[in-house]
């Protein structure tokens, strides 16, 4: 006869009473406290990561770390577009050493595709932490807002957040199509990332996309680079010059590096 907690976990009616409980009386007392601490323990089995990012704080830490991966590819990214201004041949070489970068030891494009499952994850989790918390902050403060005054407060970058982050959404899929699969790029060749780049900003309607989607970046990137310390805690106010001097540098680097690939191809320096 079982005399102990059954193997689910579930206290059963033969199970002798702890010393915390109560005797149970007419009102069920002791079964419904039974309920409490089977829902504890099933809550319990939460992994501690979802838990974690089950609160605010936790999507914050989730929005800072993937923007910092996200930042760190975008910048590892301008700084290897800038091989344009040397020429095809140093341009489609970069492009195949990335190919065949972790060869023979992963196998070809391994470490490639490592990046980009990174990526890819890195933009799911940012979208959706982004979300939630949004969703998070609307039910903690139902009404809408008596003034515009908190608006007044938050800067340009900090208002447009989802807007800018929507245009940069919305870049990236035309930009893969674009220079990485080619169906929108008449002039795509597989293996001429050079000639591809130049092709496609030879068309002004397209270059001018890429300014506007990378100034959009520019003013994301600035508000992210400076709000992603707040995030993970560090927000001490003596800190706040530096802050500011990197999200700006970080900003200003990125936005100008893009910003000139499409200018300098239009004005023929890059052809
Ligand atoms: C004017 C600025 C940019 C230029 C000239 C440029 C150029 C390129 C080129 C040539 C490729 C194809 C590389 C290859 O197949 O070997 C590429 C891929 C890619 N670019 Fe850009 N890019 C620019 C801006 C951006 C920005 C701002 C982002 C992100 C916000 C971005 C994200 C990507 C991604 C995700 C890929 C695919 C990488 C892969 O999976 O192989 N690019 N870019």
């Amino acid at each position: 006869m079982a005399t102990g907690p059954s193997r689910s976990g579930q206290r059963t009616s033969l199970d002798p009473p702890k010393g915390d409980s109560a005797p149970a009386g007419p009102g069920g007392g002791a079964s419904a406290r039974a309920a409490d601490r089977g829902a504890e323990r099933v809550e319990r089995r939460r992994p501690w990561l979802l838990e974690f990012y089950g609160s605010a704080v936790g999507k914050k830490y989730v929005m800072a770390i993937t923007g910092i991966l996200l930042m760190a590819f975008v910048f590892a990214h301008t700084i290897g577009n800038l091989k344009l201004y040397v020429g095809a041949e140093a341009m489609n070489f970069y492009g195949e050493w990335l190919r065949d970068f972790g060869y023979p030891a992963l196998p070809h494009s391994g470490v490639l595709w490592l990046l980009r499952i990174t990526l890819l994850v890195s933009v799911a989790l940012h979208i959706h932490a982004s979300y939630a918390l949004t969703q998070m902050n609307r039910h903690a403060r139902p009404g809408k807002y008596q003034s515009k005054r908190d608006y007044v407060a938050a800067t340009f970058a900090a208002r447009t957040m989802r807007w800018t982050g929507v245009i940069v959404g919305l870049f990236i899929v035309f930009h893969l199509l674009d220079l990485t699969w080619g169906p929108v790029n008449p002039d795509f060749e597989h293996g001429d990332p050079y000639g591809n780049t130049v092709a496609s900003f030879q068309r002004v309607p397209v270059s001018l996309f890429y300014i506007v989607a990378n100034l959009a970046l520019g003013v994301h990137l600035y508000h992210g680079a400076w709000s992603l310390f707040q995030s993970l805690g560090i927000n001490n106010r003596r800190f706040n010059h530096w802050r500011r001097m990197f999200a700006t540098a970080f900003a200003a680097f990125v936005t100008l590096g893009n910003v000139a690939f499409p200018i300098a191809v239009l004005v023929g320096i890059i052809r």
